[in-house]
């Protein structure tokens, strides 16, 4: 999704734009642009495609400047190309923007009649006349907070100036921004890991704040155009950097060190010499909990599903779990005894932010499972459960998805424990089961030569179907949204019991169909439902702890994962379902990190 950088100097910026920009690039994008103030103008380059050929172009023709934004855009409105590309500039000034301006039309369509022309097909160029036109009457803090007050939707801003040489103006309105403080030289970011190498001393923008940087100051408006003061962090040295090793790319390294994540993630809440779960200052008394709202998107809606069957299995509290798209616009019986759980890798995503942002007016009691603890959503929340998983970098999430269940299932544990629903030897047994977790991935991951091979069966294929039942089921729908996102193939996750229900029909000689039968008490059944598939000619892969030679012989491939707990399998069951998509993708010569048209953090709604 859009990235937004700014740097205020005192020597040339175009070299820190562009490698700040490169560590936006994860997030997901189709242009990239810069724009800084040379000799008392505007000079804006863009082009569609990656930063490298940005950079390129600044080779070529280099910017100079000691001020500048830069910008990586993820189309919303008008096709990915260079003109629709950001920064988006008049002879006055030039925005990047992030976010989506939901009355562009009508503001078009004014500012057409007083004369300007636009050049692109994009909402953020009314921005830039709106801006350009007021400037003609007020000072610089004005014109801005006057432009805002006249956008609908959601927005991030870097702006500068022709008037204004050494100033970089940023604007926020629910999408996430930050500045960070610099010897010499002040920053604007989409986020702090895009600052990370530059400075640790950041500061996050709320919903209306303005500021106005320069190489040596930062300041902040209110918008009644009031100074205001905002805290300095100082973030963290994460010792999992984002680098990716020895690995070919971001995704074989997140899959791969989901044995280490799960470890550090399990340390830092278990207390192994007193054999407990470290977890404290609950938002609300778990014994008063009369409900559980479970809320994501993509991936961290199938942990949401995921841990839905957990609660209701280790306690007696009702669980609803909901997408956070649907369940920003519905009509939501809110009440201060329920407890609202969201889940989000970024903790940035604008539709999970949203809904949370609704609890929070109908003063509910809020907590979040986040990987980012800076982000917006951990900020908002009234209680934060970090994944420990380091950055991932992968658009499609892997190792965050480990580390969403395990602190979802950490919590469902706790909670049961409290409330008494499960007795202490339960507790302390699921405890010690869940230590020997790291140690299963690690062996589980060990499937991966026969994963590719099976991955040749889905060269020649237009779909496959993924089943799975009770908590195989999420997981099933993990396994084909993973396909998707990588191989563009289609895939349909599905609980198995609902195939005679119509996905039978899709079953045609050589589907492949990934089968989910833990050795669960859901085993004969889902094995029923494959018997059906393989009648009609699907390709099975069967994925089991059931280690006794299973079952039938016109099944195509079995992959045999580690024991463990009932419990526990969602862990293992996903690991090669994740290296499917990866192997798949990789041998159709996919771009695996970024796959097309998918953004790693989904800013707009
Ligand atoms: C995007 C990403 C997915 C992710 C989803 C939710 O679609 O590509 O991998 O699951 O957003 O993101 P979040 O950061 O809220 O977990």
């Amino acid at each position: 999704m859009c990235g937004i950088i700014g740097i205020a100097s005192n020597k040339s910026v175009s070299s820190n734009i562009i490698q700040s920009l490169k560590k936006l690039e994860y997030r997901g994008y189709d242009s990239a642009g810069i724009a800084t103030i040379k000799d008392g103008f505007i000079d804006e380059k863009k082009c569609t495609g990656r930063v490298d050929s940005l950079e390129k172009i600044l080779f070529k023709n280099p910017s100079a400047g000691f001020l500048g934004i830069g910008h990586v855009r993820w189309a919303t409105h008008g096709v990915p190309s260079q003109v629709n590309a950001h920064p988006h500039s008049s002879e006055e000034v030039s925005v990047v923007h992030n976010g989506i301006i939901e009355n562009s039309s009508e503001l078009k369509k004014d500012l057409e009649k007083k004369g300007y022309k636009f050049k692109s097909q994009t909402d953020t160029e009314v921005i830039t006349f709106l801006l350009t036109d007021l400037l003609k009457n007020f000072d610089l803090i004005k014109a801005v907070n006057k432009t805002l007050e006249k956008l609908n939707g959601s927005f991030a801003l870097g702006i500068i100036f022709k008037k204004y040489k050494d100033i970089v103006v940023g604007a926020r309105r629910g999408s996430p921004l930050a500045v960070g403080y610099g010897p010499d030289e002040n920053y604007l970011g989409s986020d702090s890991y895009a600052l990370k190498s530059m400075t640790n001393k950041i500061t996050y923008l709320d919903d209306g704040d303005v500021c106005l940087l320069t190489q040596n100051k930062i300041e902040f408006y209110n918008s009644n155009n009031k100074k205001v003061n905002k805290e300095i962090l100082t973030l963290s040295n994460d010792k999992n950097t984002a680098d990716k090793g020895t690995y070919k790319d971001f995704m074989s390294k997140e899959i791969n060190e989901q044995s280490q994540t799960a470890k550090n993630c399990i340390n830092e809440y278990i207390d192994h010499l007193r054999k407990d779960i470290n977890l404290y200052n609950f938002p609300i008394k778990p014994q008063e909990i009369k409900k559980i709202i479970l809320i994501g998107c993509g991936t961290a809606y199938h942990s949401c599903l995921t841990a839905k069957y957990w609660f209701e299995e280790f306690s007696n509290i009702p669980v609803e779990t909901d997408v956070a798209s649907e369940f920003r616009y519905r009509k939501i019986k809110f009440s201060n005894k329920n407890l609202y759980i969201f889940v989000s890798q970024s903790g940035e995503t604008a539709d999970t932010f949203a809904a949370l942002d609704m609890c929070k007016k109908n003063n509910v009691k809020t907590c979040s499972i986040v990987n980012t603890v800076e982000s917006s959503i951990a900020r908002l929340s009234d209680f934060v459960l970090p994944i420990h998983a380091g950055p991932e970098i992968g658009v499609a999430s892997t190792k965050a998805f480990t580390g969403q269940l395990l602190v979802l299932f950490i919590l469902a544990i706790k909670i049961s424990q409290i409330r008494k629903e499960i007795n202490e030897n339960t507790y302390i047994k699921k405890i010690d089961k869940l230590k020997k977790l790291p140690d299963l991935i690690k062996k589980t991951l060990k499937c991966q030569d026969e994963v590719q091979i099976i991955a040749k069966d889905f060269l020649s294929t237009k779909g496959a179907i993924f089943l799975g039942r009770g908590l195989s089921f999420p997981i099933a729908l993990e396994g084909a949204l993973k396909l998707k996102e990588l191989s563009y193939l289609h895939a349909e996750g599905y609980p198995a019991g609902e195939m005679k229900h119509g996905p039978l029909a899709l079953i045609e000689e050589g589907l492949p169909v990934v089968i989910l039968a833990p050795n669960d008490r859901y085993f004969e059944k889902t094995i029923s439902n494959m018997q059906e598939v393989i009648a009609r000619g699907g390709k099975v892969i069967l994925i089991s702890n059931k280690n006794n030679n299973i079952i039938s012989e016109n099944i195509r491939f079995t992959l045999e994962v580690p024991q463990t707990d009932d419990y526990l399998m969602p862990f293992l069951m996903t690991i090669p379902l994740q290296l499917l998509a990866y192997y798949v993708a990789s041998l159709k010569n996919h771009d695996v990190d970024k796959p097309r048209n998918l953004a790693k953090s989904v800013t707009v709604e």
